[in-house]
């Protein structure tokens, strides 16, 4: 059972406050319609039940199907990327092995877990993942590395590939943005981080 918003307050504000409007400076807004809608929302007994096709009401259908198609590009390349990290973690050789080995592992793992959260998030805007092989094959242009390749060749390889995924990140950044969807937004800006952050490892291992 959903406890009441009241109830909440009270166990988290101290005694001597009254948890329907003390704690909280109303008088912040300049705008005084958003402070009073603000006010109701506060006081209320209860949290709002949201509706189930929540992100319905703040996007046109035409407008999610957009978001769902750049997604799918970011989900593919991400996948991409995904198989070449795991192909050189089984594949890697010479003196640095264990902790290439080791890195190529751990930026898979993150990328299966980030592959999972872009996918439920076409999903949740209402459409199907396409998610043969095939499909996201023909929607990534990170190319497959089919010969085993030497350890410097995989670092370059692959920091190649996660710069790619961050230019195709911030193509999609760019031309979402009118629309206002600030989960995916907030997706996508966290993979950024991460990918640049995996730039910097992966350079840092350059000669
Ligand atoms: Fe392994």
């Amino acid at each position: 059972m959903i406890k009441s918003l009241k109830s909440r307050l009270t166990e988290d504000q101290p005694e001597n406050l009254n948890p329907d409007t003390e704690g909280f400076d109303f008088d912040d807004y300049s705008d005084q319609s958003r402070a009073e809608e603000t006010r109701v929302l506060y006081n209320q007994s209860s949290f709002p039940q949201f509706p189930v096709s929540i992100v319905d009401d703040f996007l046109e259908e035409k407008d999610r199907k957009l978001i769902s198609l750049h997604l799918h590009k970011v989900l593919s390349d991400s996948f991409m990327l995904y198989l070449k990290s795991l192909n050189f973690h089984w594949n890697v050789k010479g003196s640095h092995f264990l902790t290439l080995h080791q890195l190529f592992d751990e930026q898979a793992k993150e990328l299966i877990v980030a592959i999972d959260s872009i996918a439920e998030r076409i999903r949740a805007l209402g459409f199907a993942v396409p998610a043969t092989f095939s499909e996201l094959s023909q929607a990534t242009t990170i190319k497959e590395e089919k010969s085993v390749l030497n350890s410097d060749h995989m670092i370059s390889i692959l920091c190649e590939s996660q710069t790619e995924v961050i230019r195709t990140i911030y193509q999609v950044l760019e031309k979402i943005d009118p629309l206002q969807d600030l989960p995916t937004t907030d997706l996508l800006t966290g993979r950024l981080f991460t990918h640049q952050k995996n730039v910097w490892i992966l350079k840092s291992l350059m000669n």
